[in-house]
């Protein structure tokens, strides 16, 4: 291939290559494999990322040939892969890699298949991902052990874990020391697909790469963090799934922790997988966990009107289909700054953001000390959809006198860089294929992290909510504004 004019436009810039390797996909006829991990592989194929011998395994309980697992795949990809044109060619060459076996998943027999189709692949390296229904993934762990499938003495045997890792902290406990016994840590790879997004990885270059902000990421110059992720969508068809979890363990016990840890965290001596999740897992550690009676402060659960008809669902549903909560950081960085979580389903668009409010100056010279000519400067990542950074400071209006308006420099993604993005996915397959598990979560911090919102669980689970209490389309429950509105405070508006 001729050299592309632009070095920066090269997909192997960064010389990234899978090393061989077999994929077991677990739940290979599930939505997840179909919208999200085969258009990954595809486009890691298409970026010429993926060595000429590897292999992907599907397995689920469906009767299929290869040939139709392939032809179902194709349909996905076709589907799924918005920004990467679909190419034939490719796609023949790639899908000749693509396997299926079905099986039951409780069923020895389909270890030794597996185990047959691995050798028979010709893969040393192999990594097994668990993306089926969670019930499922203690006992395949141990059927992995059983057939001898978690070591090889001339490769390696890895294991990606999709979430919900765990239900509340006793379940998520209970299969970190199942896991543990079966596979290494250092060869366990719990997903967490917010890590992977660009723009959580662009925290760590925008805090860790500019010497300008970190002197002022403390609470001398931040008054308040809100992190909000709010989704247009309903339940989409996952109603039984969803009724379950909630927004709380949907996506504030994993994603917007960690996220939240990305923000707080202190920085670490070298960017390698374990220093930087030291600090990660110190950060989650020292979030205040709430006494029982401090919940109903600085909680709230929401649901849209509407949820309990979904198809699924129950007719009375305690589900929290939003979530929002006040949590405060116990050391010395963040004594005292409150950091605002929230996310929610039905709301009125698609946006996830992170708000550095940063404290006023401390003497209104121009003016009165409100109003807009004393608006702080806030600080805003756009994680998505608009993935930006933009930084809003007061400026003085043209014209008579010393007037000031907010004003605002941004940052955008699409623009700068003029070109596209690696899905999470990829990215994340990526690393664990390589055994870079610095984008994973590890043991301390998944069990960290339910620490912090167990008491919210267990004062939710005892209460009977008067729900739905927000309109569909709307920032969800008024509650949520009263927990900022006792403080004096507001939700930006996303
Ligand atoms: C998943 C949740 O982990 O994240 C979904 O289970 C949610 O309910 C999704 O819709 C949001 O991910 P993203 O990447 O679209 O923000």
């Amino acid at each position: 291939m001729a050299s592309p004019a632009n070095p920066f436009s090269d997909p192997l810039r960064f010389e990234r290559r899978v090393p061989e390797c077999a994929i077991v996909i677990f739940g290979a006829n599930g939505d997840l494999t179909k919208r999200k991990l085969l258009p990954a592989l595809y486009r890691l194929a298409h970026d010429r990322r993926l060595p000429e011998s590897f292999a992907i395994i599907g397995n689920s309980r469906t009767a299929m040939t290869d040939d139709a697992f392939r032809e179902r795949m194709r349909e996905s990809v076709q589907k799924f892969s918005e920004d990467t044109e679909f190419d034939a060619e490719l796609w023949d060459r790639f899908s000749r890699n693509l396997h299926y076996i079905a099986g039951d998943l409780q069923d020895a027999a389909l270890y030794a298949k597996l185990a047959a189709k691995i050798a028979e692949t010709n893969q040393r390296n192999a990594l097994f991902y668990l993306s089926t229904q969670p019930s499922y993934y203690a006992p395949v762990v141990s059927h992995l052990g059983a057939a001898g499938l978690n070591h090889s003495t001339d490769g390696w045997r890895r294991i990606i874990v999709e979430k919900p890792f765990g239900h509340d902290l006793s379940s998520a406990l209970a299969l970190n020391a199942h896991l543990q016994s079966v596979f290494p840590e250092r060869e366990t790879y719990r997903i967490d697909h917010y890590l992977g997004k660009e723009t959580v990885q662009n925290i760590f270059g925008f805090r860790f790469g500019n010497g300008i902000f970190e002197p002022l990421w403390n609470r001398r110059y931040i008054n308040q963090i809100q992190i909000t992720a709010a989704e247009e969508i309903g339940v989409e068809g996952r109603g039984e799934y969803y009724q379950e979890a909630g927004a709380l363990r949907d996506m504030i016990q994993n994603h917007l922790l960690q996220v939240m840890a990305t923000i707080a965290m202190e920085p670490s001596a070298v960017f390698e997988s374990d220093a930087v999740r030291d600090e990660r897992a110190k950060l989650l550690r020292s979030i205040r966990i709430m006494k029982p009676e401090d919940v109903q402060r600085n909680a709230v659960a929401g649901q849209y009107k509407g949820f309990r008809e979904e198809k699924g669902v129950r007719p009375d549903a305690q589900t929290d289909t939003y979530a929002a909560a006040t949590f405060y950081v116990d050391n010395w960085r963040w004594a005292g700054v409150p950091f605002f979580i929230r996310s929610g389903k039905k709301l009125p668009k698609r946006v996830t953001d992170i708000a550095i409010q940063f404290k006023a100056a401390p003497l209104a010279l121009f003016g009165s000390a409100s109003g807009e000519s004393s608006r702080p400067n806030l600080l805003i990542l756009r994680i998505q959809p608009e993935e930006g950074i933009s930084l809003r400071f007061l400026s003085k209006e043209p014209g008579d006198g010393m007037r000031l308006r907010p004003v605002s420099m941004d940052f955008n993604y699409g623009t700068s860089f003029g070109e596209r993005s690696p899905s999470a996915y990829e990215t994340l397959l990526m690393d664990a294929m390589q055994g870079d598990a610095t984008l994973y979560t590890r043991q301390d911090m998944v069990e960290a992290s339910w620490r912090v919102i167990q008491p919210i669980l267990e004062d939710w689970g005892n209460r009977k909510f008067t729900f739905p209490n927000y309109e569909q389309g709307s920032w969800g429950p008024a509650e949520a504004d009263a927990m900022l509105g006792k403080l004096g405070l507001k939700w930006r508006s996303s």
